[in-house]
């Protein structure tokens, strides 16, 4: 008894992971102690590889800002969705995945239960107030049994989990600074997306929100 509230008021004691599905667990505050490192390694990212309006295979300019790291980055266009090697906009290589992001990635993906995960490709999503994500599933990638990991940073968002079609109902998670999803196996083809981003101003990243989903691409 005494040891169950010395836990629950432990200031310092890990929030638990919240299993969403059979294997989709959000990681509250997982991100939190990397998030000094990682700031200025995604300042040199976007710096090298700006945030760009794609545009979808129908011609619609997408509304959330996007780049990446690593050896592969999507892209978006009239001929489709894929992964490549080099960023569109300056046909170089796209950055190098930070060190911190991979170790991050990799450790939390094994606490979902996929050990020895190392992405290839990190997605970088802006987000501005009033931006939103349809519903899709992440099927540009080549091997279904490797795992999404989704880091959220800045202004809170809304992730709608849905499921294998595209009408099955969708559960509301919220999703906070720092805070890590993984979502893999049987679950990881659902399809997914945010609900409008909520005004607001985030101390260090003020009024976006940044969404990092790490993927191995190739
Ligand atoms: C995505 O599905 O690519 C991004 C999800 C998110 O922003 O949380
Ligand atoms: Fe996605």
């Amino acid at each position: 008894m005494m040891q169950t509230e010395l836990d629950l008021f432990d200031p310092g004691a890990p929030l638990q992971p919240q299993w969403v599905a059979a294997q989709a667990v959000v990681l509250p505050g997982f991100a939190l102690p990397q998030v000094e490192a990682l700031l200025p390694e995604l300042r040199k990212v976007v710096a090298a590889a700006p945030f760009r309006h794609m545009l979808t295979p129908g011609g619609q300019k997408m509304v959330v800002g996007l780049t990446n790291c690593g050896e592969l980055g999507w892209v978006s266009d009239h001929r489709g969705y894929r992964y490549s090697p080099f960023d569109p906009l300056s046909n170089q290589p796209w950055p190098a995945l930070p060190e911190v992001l991979l170790d991050l990635a990799g450790r939390a993906a094994a606490l979902a239960g996929f050990a020895g995960f190392r992405p290839d490709a990190c997605l970088v999503n802006c987000y501005r107030p009033g931006n939103r994500l349809s519903l899709h599933q992440d099927r540009d990638e080549q091997d279904f049994s490797q795992p999404i990991v989704s880091v959220s940073l800045g202004l809170p968002a809304v992730f709608l989990l849905g499921g294998q079609v595209r009408n099955a109902p969708t559960q509301r998670i919220g999703l906070r600074h720092g805070d890590v999803l993984v979502w893999g196996g049987e679950d990881r083809l659902r399809f997914h997306g945010v609900l409008p981003l909520k005004p607001g101003a985030h101390p260090l990243l003020g009024n976006l929100r940044i969404n990092l989903t790490l993927r191995k691409a190739g």
